[in-house]
């Protein structure tokens, strides 16, 4: 047991062994009408995954590997900000838990030493006007030695343990990550996204640099500006015009 201080989050716990992907446990839960806060939490993925469809390599007992199943009444154009709460709770159990302080590049990647530390996947199931649940899926990579990681994944990704020299207690993180979650959930329920703003830019690496975001409809040039009290990027390209970006991959130059 957690000893979590939540009052819905985590409130339902199904702890997998082994699953092929928290992710997919999670929607089928959900669409059997589990309660707000449902949380799944597995030793292993057979069948991680990541946003467009990546591998997630999550192997046994050396991360984080879980999905929240979440039932905000709103429609649906609001999921995108989940992922950025989730960046903002997950950053400072981090901090808390391991005294250093991830970077968090918009809108799911979190970084330290500019390698990837933990990945959120926010699905949906809605129809068109309202949630009827948010797939949260949060993907952290804790205790793995360099040899645990694939070698094509050596530059791009990393773990708390690697960064700090120090065996990590994933207990203490995913307490702490649950209580970081509900408390911006809450907030976000009662006030928006605008008061965890802030708290989110001071995390974000890309603000003020020149990055390329390539979205479905192409790739946009220019100086990332900073994030709108609806979580989406703004981008200035090199014509001084000013960009709303909803979803895209990030490179930073
Ligand atoms: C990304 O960076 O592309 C998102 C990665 C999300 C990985 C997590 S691990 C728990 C959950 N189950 C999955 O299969 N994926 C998410």
């Amino acid at each position: 047991r957690l000893g979590l201080k939540t009052t819905i989050f985590g409130k339902t716990i199904h702890y997998l062994e082994s699953t092929d992907s928290t992710q997919k446990v999670a929607h089928r839960l959900a669409q059997e009408g589990c309660p707000d806060g449902t949380l799944v939490i597995a030793e292993e993925q057979t069948n991680g995954r990541g946003r467009l469809a990546r591998v997630w390599h999550s192997p046994k007992y050396t991360g984080i590997w879980m999905s929240l199943v979440l039932r905000p009444k709103l429609p649906p154009a609001k999921a995108p900000q989940f992922t950025l709460i989730a960046a903002v709770a997950v950053a400072q159990a981090i901090e808390d838990v391991c005294k250093i302080s991830p970077d968090i590049k918009w809108p799911n990647d979190l970084l330290l030493n500019g390698k990837k530390i933990t990945g959120i996947l926010t699905e949906l199931q809605a129809d068109s006007d309202k949630i009827d649940a948010i797939i949260m899926g949060i993907g952290m990579n804790v205790n793995q030695k360099e040899a645990d990681f694939p070698i094509e994944l050596h530059d791009i990704a990393t773990s708390l343990a690697i960064e700090t020299g120090k065996e990590i207690s994933r207990s203490n993180l995913v307490k702490r990550l649950l209580e970081n979650l509900e408390k911006y959930y809450l907030i976000y329920l009662k006030n928006g996204f605008a008061p965890l703003k802030l708290l989110w830019e001071s995390y974000a690496v890309s603000l003020g640099k020149d990055i390329i975001a390539r979205t479905i409809s192409g790739n946009i040039a220019g100086k990332a500006l900073g994030i709108t009290d609806e979580g989406v990027l703004k981008i200035q390209d090199y014509n001084g015009q000013i960009h709303e970006i909803y979803s895209a991959d990030i490179e930073i130059k």
